[in-house]
């Protein structure tokens, strides 16, 4: 057993039982060949073993954390899509809420080159002067235009710091085994390295040390996350796990079924702040994965009871082309009850005593109702608490879910080719040298307008 739960009564009236249990053959085939490695995109499987494979690494991980912790007062993470996502959805379901206000014994962890503006380039900088710092750099290709930037920058900023020499000290590079820019300036500089596994896709690799290590860093417990994916690993393969079961697949069928339903959009749910990274995570791991050849669900997320206030109204009555899925959290951290108050001018007083998450939860349900009977079908992931071993499983969850539906969608889970169109027409724009017939009809597209 694991600690998550999957629930899709409330998809049902959109979808029936026996179109959901259809797929109970397709998912395991499926299942298999990611376990053989038969299917589309097979030589990117390795991270379907990382909770046992990275163990190994969690020794030296842990040194390395440590040994920048205790010299940085803030940790730069540079990196762009699977390459900084995953580490940033579990650092922020852990930390503080306003973690930069709170004494800890931790670094704070910023992060660069997930974007090129200019403007958060110049404030992290300020940011940096007047504080103690490390960078860990992270790109599997080495040769990402965002985070080769970003570091192009932080380089210059870190070695006038500190000189060159001690910079090196503060550098951990995380990147290809043997080949790539940023290979070879790892080597030349004398960094740090931990490699990105060559079977290993940017999104799927938040248990490797690009999730692991900023993670350690930020001072949450590795072990556990690792510990929490190899538990769900083990349940979803184990053969004494049926379909009906097997929450990864049931996931991956709904999503199916509600597709071929019509409903294109999955919308994931949460109620807590400190899961808006999960989903952004979730986003990518899902729109890199299922949308290619003019197919795939459309992930969105919002953030509830806040988005209730803004995309609250399209879910409700808004084009009937989308479903939701709920990551539903049982138990918070923190205990807060609502006073009572003499005067009850707000009108609040029905419900003084109540814990805060008391009324979250009547939300939650509230709004599950409004949407179902407005249309939306709704799929539920029920977790027990926000903690490493649980982010460890739903991770893993989704993972597994996520290729298995991609490969019903008959495509590969695996590859991104859409994502390297913009690249050539940005490169070609900054006269790129080897580009300059791109350069010129592209400036004559433009030219035309
Ligand atoms: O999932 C992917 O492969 C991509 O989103 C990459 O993670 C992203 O483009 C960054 O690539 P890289 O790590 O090579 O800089």
């Amino acid at each position: 057993m694991t600690d998550l739960q999957f629930n899709y009564s409330k998809a049902l009236g959109f979808i029936t039982e026996e179109e959901v249990l259809a797929f109970k053959d397709e998912c395991k085939n499926h299942l298999k060949s990611l376990k053989e490695k038969t299917g589309k995109g097979s030589d990117f499987l390795g991270w379907i073993d990382l909770p046992e494979n990275s163990k190994s690494l969690i020794e030296p991980i842990l040194a390395d954390a440590n040994s920048l912790a205790c010299k940085s007062d803030v940790v730069v993470v540079i990196g762009i899509g699977g390459s900084y996502l995953g580490a940033k959805s579990v650092i922020d379901a852990l930390n503080h809420h306003f973690d930069s206000f709170i004494e800890k014994d931790t670094p704070n962890i910023v992060y660069a080159g997930q974007n090129i503006s200019e403007d958060y380039m110049s404030d992290l900088l300020e940011v940096l002067d007047k504080k103690e710092y490390a960078i860990v750099v992270i790109s599997k290709s080495g040769t990402t235009t965002e985070p080769a930037i970003a570091f192009r920058i932080l380089k210059n900023h870190i070695e006038a710091k500190y000189g060159k020499e001690k910079a090196v000290e503060r550098i951990i590079a995380i990147t290809d085994k043997e080949k790539g820019a940023l290979k070879e300036l790892s080597d030349k500089e004398g960094y740090r390295t931990y490699a990105v596994p060559n079977d290993v896709g940017g999104r799927y690799s938040v248990l490797s040390p690009v999730g692991l290590l900023p993670i350690a860093i930020a001072g949450y417990d590795i072990q556990k996350l690792i510990q929490g994916a190899a538990n769900m690993q083990k349940f979803i393969f184990s053969d004494n796990t049926s379909f009906e079961k097997n929450q990864a697949l049931i996931y991956a069928a709904c999503r199916n079924a509600l597709y071929r339903k019509g409903f294109i959009n999955e919308v994931m749910v949460n109620y807590e702040p400190r899961l808006l990274y999960v989903s952004e995570w979730w986003k990518q791991l899902y729109g890199e994965s299922e949308g290619k050849e003019n197919k795939g669900i459309f992930p969105a997320s919002v953030n509830f009871t806040t988005d209730l206030h803004s995309m609250g109204q399209y879910i409700q009555e808004g084009l009937r082309n989308l479903f939701e899925t709920v990551i539903s959290v049982k138990c918070g951290n923190k205990n807060i009850m609502i006073p009572e108050d003499i005067s009850n001018m707000d009108k609040l007083n029905y419900i003084s005593g109540k814990r805060i998450s008391e009324v979250n939860h009547m939300a939650e349900i509230g709004t599950t109702l409004a949407h179902i009977d407005g249309g939306v079908p709704n799929l539920q992931i029920v977790i027990p608490e926000i903690s490493e071993h649980i982010l460890g499983q739903l991770i893993y969850f989704f993972e597994i879910a996520c290729a298995v539906s991609g490969y019903i969608l008959d495509v590969n889970p695996f590859d991104q080719p859409g994502v390297e169109a913009y690249k050539r027409n940005m490169f070609a724009l900054l006269g790129k040298p080897g580009l300059e017939e791109e350069t010129k009809s592209i400036n004559l597209r433009l030219n035309n307008k």
